[in-house]
């Protein structure tokens, strides 16, 4: 089995690499915009779990590069991780659009524009899968990440069209919502101990759905029940709270 991880030094995509390596003796491409990391978190997998994983340099917001990034490839992948994303700064792309865009371009416009790629590859073949990692915070707009939830979101109905075009073809796609976890990305930020999970635990929850066939997933599965509730409360009321 070959992974193609899209993001790889996220924390979320490195407990994955290793999830896949361990359980499926699978073979990595790590791709991302820092290489050093990258090919330092590659001789770590080769040597712990006797696979072959190599680093690919990879920017989600260079879109003209998509197509011959994907098709230097050989082989092509039977799965792929979407793992890049970029919190932001929600107070700044409210002053600055340049953030604002910047939110969007990585977390839903970069992920349109290499899936689509991806997508037209594995439908031709009947052959792959396809695993995104999108957020709870797409599931409803609150004050304090907006922006970057209404990427999310996009990118939640994107990956539901893909699955729906793509099922036909025997191609799967998995998508991931995770609530708080434990990464560079959320470090800066006070979060409740009881909903944080760990990169390990995601990458746990993400295998046993992927394994499963499932279409979705929360992780930690709390949030399915937390976010059930936040969706039902009318909007009359949502607008009152400080969320
Ligand atoms: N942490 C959370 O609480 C949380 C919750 C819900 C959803 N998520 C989502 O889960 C995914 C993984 O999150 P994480 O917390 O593991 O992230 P993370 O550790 O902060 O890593 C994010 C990675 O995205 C990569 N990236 C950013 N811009 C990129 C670009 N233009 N092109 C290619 N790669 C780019 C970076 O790679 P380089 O270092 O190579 O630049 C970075 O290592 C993200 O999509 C995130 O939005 C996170």
């Amino acid at each position: 089995m070959h992974v193609l991880i899209l993001g790889a030094n996220s924390d979320m995509a490195q407990a994955l690499a290793r999830k896949f390596a361990q359980a499926e003796r699978a073979h990595l491409t790590l791709a991302s915009r820092d290489l050093e990391l990258l090919a330092k978190q590659a001789r770590d997998l080769e040597i712990r779990f006797q696979i072959k994983a190599r680093p690919l340099y990879f920017d989600a917001t260079d879109f003209p590069s998509h197509a011959g990034f994907y098709h230097s490839l050989a082989p092509k992948p039977d799965l792929v991780i979407l793992a890049f994303g970029y919190l932001g700064d929600q107070k700044r792309a409210q002053e600055d659009f340049g953030e604002a865009r910047r939110i969007i371009s990585i977390n839903f416009t970069g992920a349109v524009s290499i899936l689509e790629i991806i997508a037209q590859d594995f439908e031709v073949r009947g052959h792959g899968g396809i695993i995104g990692i999108s957020s709870v915070a797409g599931e409803r707009g609150r004050q304090s990440n907006y922006i970057y939830g209404a990427a999310k979101g996009a990118l939640s109905l994107y990956l539901g069209g893909l699955r729906n075009r793509l099922h036909p073809r025997g191609v799967r796609v998995l998508t991931v919502l995770p609530g708080f976890v434990a990464t560079k990305m959320t470090e800066h930020l006070d979060l409740p101990e009881k909903l944080l999970a760990t990169p390990a635990e995601v990458a746990e929850d993400v295998y046993r759905a992927y394994t499963r066939g499932k279409e979705k997933v929360y992780t930690k599965g709390l949030w399915k029940w937390i976010m059930w509730i936040i969706k039902a409360i009318p909007e009359k009321l949502f607008k009152r709270l400080k969320l």
